[in-house]
């Protein structure tokens, strides 16, 4: 009755609240239900597992349970919004590592493997320690441990492709021949775990939020896999449900880079020094003015769009930023904020920051909706954003970003970019719109910038 009924049951119960927790995740007023909602689901899943029969000892998983929850409880309140994509990565790294583990727990067990066993298992160990090794390069690489910038031979990407052939070859080989498995199963997972190093190692830090969302959906397939060695249906539908989640959420952050996957893992951004370095170009001015000298024109503004970018986030203006906001419009002006789908290091990271600040999600409005409104605005007031607002992308066939949908600010009658130099955003490329006759650039950090536009307006 326990393994026919109750447990199927508590598994069907716990992909229901998955599934239905994604479709609220799917919009920001609903996130913080279908977080509630995945999570009911995560502990429906632990317990109908704990339920088994094959469960001798609950020690080892009591102990497993209090460290995961205090680690857990620590990273949340300690890790930064801006440190979040580490945070990811890591995460993905030990869901990899734990499809590793398992997979190869069951190889050791004891008992023989059947062909469809043995062909689970090498899946969840190959994608398993892919995922595992790249994620910890994709966490250094983000974290500033490992350079940035490609640290690879020449011929590394041929070197891997062979890598993982002869990978594949192995595993094959140890399914044709399952007597063979205890030489070749050493040899497959630290191969496995090389080449996971070298598909990460040779791409740029700029595209890492890419590869970490790839790698997402790796950790899920790998978990799916493991879900077939160990027969559990929940990991099945979960790990499916990773892997399909994180490849759809690769593709949508591609195109908001107008970039193939292809481009992304095996071509890379051809900028003159991504990361943030200064490129320099024709001598061009631009204006500069303090922020006590453009309040004029903001209490003149009757429409204002606000531009929040990566700068926003390193300078945790989201909460001056909304009470700037209030102050507009209680000077009677209509504000709006025009999102970018790559605004920032993470798919919604503008949406989260403001929603933090309280800002009401009615006035969020995405690249499509707010495009066709920059000709009638007054003011679009650009935070902290660069690479999305550089209008290169809509005409220059030589920019690293032409082709990539941006907010097209330079068509408002004027445009404010508060930042702290004229340095380069993410792309490592200049911006045009800092020279247009239409733009007032005001430097310094986005808060403080911001807090004395809110004062002096007051
Ligand atoms: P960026 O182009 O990276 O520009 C951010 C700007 O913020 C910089 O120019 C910087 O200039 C400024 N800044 C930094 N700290 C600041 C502070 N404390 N106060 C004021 N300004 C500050 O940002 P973006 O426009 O949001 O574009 C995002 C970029 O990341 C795109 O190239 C995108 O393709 C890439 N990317 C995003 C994602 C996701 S999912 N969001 C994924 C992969 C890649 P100063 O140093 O002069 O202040």
């Amino acid at each position: 009755m326990l393994e026919t009924v109750v447990i199927p049951l508590l598994y069907l119960a716990s992909a229901v609240c998955f599934i239905l927790g994604l479709k609220q995740l799917s919009h920001p007023r609903t996130a913080p239900n279908g977080n509630t909602t995945a999570a009911l689901g995560m502990l429906l899943a632990i317990v109908g597992t704990l339920l088994k029969a094959e469960i001798i000892d609950f020690q080892y998983i009591f102990i497993g349970l209090v460290a995961g929850s205090v680690i857990g409880a620590i990273a949340a309140k300690k890790v930064e919004m801006t440190s979040m994509p580490q945070l990811v990565a890591l995460f993905n790294g030990f869901g990899g590592l734990s499809s590793l583990l398992v997979a190869t727990s069951e190889v050791y067990a004891g008992s023989t493997l059947g062909t469809f066993t043995l062909s689970t298992v090498s899946l969840s160990i190959l994608i398993g320690s892919i995922t595992f090794s790249g994620s910890l390069v994709a966490f250094a690489k983000l974290q500033g441990i490992m350079r940035g910038m490609p640290l690879v031979f020449s011929g590394a990407r041929l070197f891997n492709g062979l890598l993982i052939l002869s990978v594949i070859m192995m595993t094959i080989y140890t399914i044709m021949n399952p007597g063979e498995l205890f030489t070749y199963i050493v040899w497959i997972i630290a191969l496995s775990l090389v080449s996971g190093y070298y598909f990460v190692v040779p791409i740029g830090g700029a595209d890492m939020p890419v590869v970490i969302s790839l790698l997402n959906s790796f950790s899920g397939i790998a978990a799916a896999s493991t879900g077939f060695v160990i027969a559990n249906d929940a990991l099945i539908i979960s790990g499916a449900l990773v892997g399909a989640s994180g490849i759809i959420l690769t593709n949508i952050m591609c195109k908001g880079m107008n970039r193939t996957l292809w481009n992304v893992l095996f071509v890379g951004i051809e900028s003159s020094g991504a990361g943030g370095e200064a490129v320099a170009g024709p001598q061009k001015s631009a204006k500069s003015y303090e922020p006590e000298d453009t309040v004029v024109i903001f209490e003149n503004a009757k429409r204002v769009v606000i531009v929040p970018g990566y700068g926003m986030a390193v300078a945790q203006a989201q909460h001056m930023v909304h009470e700037f906001q209030k102050t507009l419009e209680a000077k009677g002006a209509i504000v709006k904020y025009a999102i970018h789908p790559v605004a920032g290091r993470m798919p919604g990271h503008m949406n989260v920051l403001l929603a933090e600040a309280n800002v009401s999600y009615d006035k969020l409005y995405d690249l499509d909706a707010i495009n066709p409104e920059f000709e009638e605005t007054d003011i679009a007031l650009v935070i902290g954003a660069n690479d999305v607002v550089n209008p290169a992308a809509r005409h220059d066939t030589t920019s690293p970003i032409y082709g990539m949908p941006i907010l097209d600010v330079d068509k408002a009658q004027t445009v404010f970019v508060l930042k702290r130099s004229m340095n380069p955003g993410y792309a490592g490329i200049e911006n045009e719109l800092f020279f247009n006759d239409n733009t007032i650039m005001i430097f310094g950090d986005a808060k403080e910038t911001v807090g004395r536009l809110t004062a002096e307006l007051k």
